[in-house]
């Protein structure tokens, strides 16, 4: 079993192979060995380290994109290999605590203040490390996430949102780096009580709320949301007409999303698609593919989500176009 591989010993079994760590979100483990099945190497606590793969995987929440592993003398000999690698570092602390927060006292400190939605992720490299015995550790300068352990955090709004559901909206539009705006029209699927409605709102979007149940009443009346009292499933797309962007947060069953959506695309009347894939019961790997078999698409498990994973797909028309060009 991978789980009880560890990497340390078998290092030099993997030298020379294009490698790079994973950091399963907490509790998403076996998920994230599914995904990448025989490519796996090792695992350190959360950590798994494989060989690259040729799509990144959705389950995980930071990707080391160059890990290193060194040996270490002392407190300050780690630190000091650390600082000669690159400024910004991110302790991802499995065991051996105590010593993993000396070295840290001894790394330049990186500035962990919430970020204000809608503002740009920080730019500046951010390198993971970690002990992964007491005289060796694994590190990388470079990582997919500018957060540490891939760990996005909000200056929160704890007095306008219906819902904390807000917070994974905006964690997805700050991870694709798009949003909607003034002028943009909005379907919001499974909207109820309206936190995702409350963020296109504020963007300055129109948005089309979908849900059976009730919206705040805070929002109930606002000149650019309209509401539609319905099941998301009976939705004709050629009644609803075209729109900017699709989101969806409705909770059923992930094929049955599959299906739904499915009316969308070969309606083609949706620009960028933005859902919630929420399991229910094991995770459904082969619904995934369904997913991903959408060109151009992508799964990514967010921070703030659960047991659910975030589909993407933006610009779906002009991917078409270019793919078409292609042939
Ligand atoms: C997790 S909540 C959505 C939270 C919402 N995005 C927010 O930000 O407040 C899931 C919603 O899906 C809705 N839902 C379930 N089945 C639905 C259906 N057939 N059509 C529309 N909405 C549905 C539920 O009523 C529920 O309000």
């Amino acid at each position: 079993m991978p789980e009880d591989r560890p990497f340390v010993g078998q290092w030099s079994d993997f030298s020379g192979r294009p490698m790079m760590a994973f950091l399963a979100p907490p509790g998403y483990l076996a998920e994230l060995i599914h995904e990448l099945g025989d490519s796996v190497l090792g695992c350190h606590g959360r950590l798994v380290l494989a060989e690259a793969p040729s799509i990144p995987p959705a389950w995980a929440q930071n990707v080391w994109k160059a890990p290193r592993l060194f040996t270490v003398s002392s407190i300050s000999d780690a630190a000091r290999q650390l600082r000669a690698m690159q400024r910004n570092w991110a302790a991802c602390p499995v065991h051996l605590h105590r010593r993993t927060a000396l070295v840290s006292q001894q790394l330049p400190t990186v500035a962990a203040k919430p970020l204000k939605f809608p503002s740009s992720p920080p730019v500046s490299p951010l390198g993971s490390w970690s002990f992964l015995s007491k005289d060796t550790i694994l590190a990388s300068a470079e990582c997919t996430s500018p957060f540490p352990n891939g760990e996005i955090r909000f200056l929160e709004d704890h007095v306008n949102p219906p819902s904390r559901a807000y917070l994974k909206l905006w964690e997805a539009l700050t991870r694709i780096g798009r949003r909607p705006g003034p002028g943009d029209r909005c379907l919001d699927l499974g909207a109820s009580p309206g936190g995702w409605t409350w963020v296109l709102h504020e963007l300055g979007a129109d948005v089309i709320a979908v849900d059976k149940a009730d919206l705040d009443p805070r929002l109930e009346g606002l000149a650019r949301i309209s509401r539609r009292k319905e099941s998301a499933f009976a939705l004709d797309p050629a009644d609803v007409g075209d729109v900017d962007w699709l989101f969806s947060d409705i909770i059923c069953y992930p094929g049955r999303l599959a299906d739904l959506l499915g009316r969308f695309l070969a309606a083609g009347t949706v620009r960028n698609f933005v859902c919630t894939v929420k399991f229910q019961g094991p995770t459904d790997f082969e619904v995934m593919s369904r997913f991903l078999a959408v060109p151009g698409s992508s799964l990514m498990h967010l921070f703030h989500n659960r047991h659910e994973l975030t589909w993407v797909v933006l610009d779906i028309h002009e991917k078409q176009e270019q793919r078409d060009a292609a042939h």
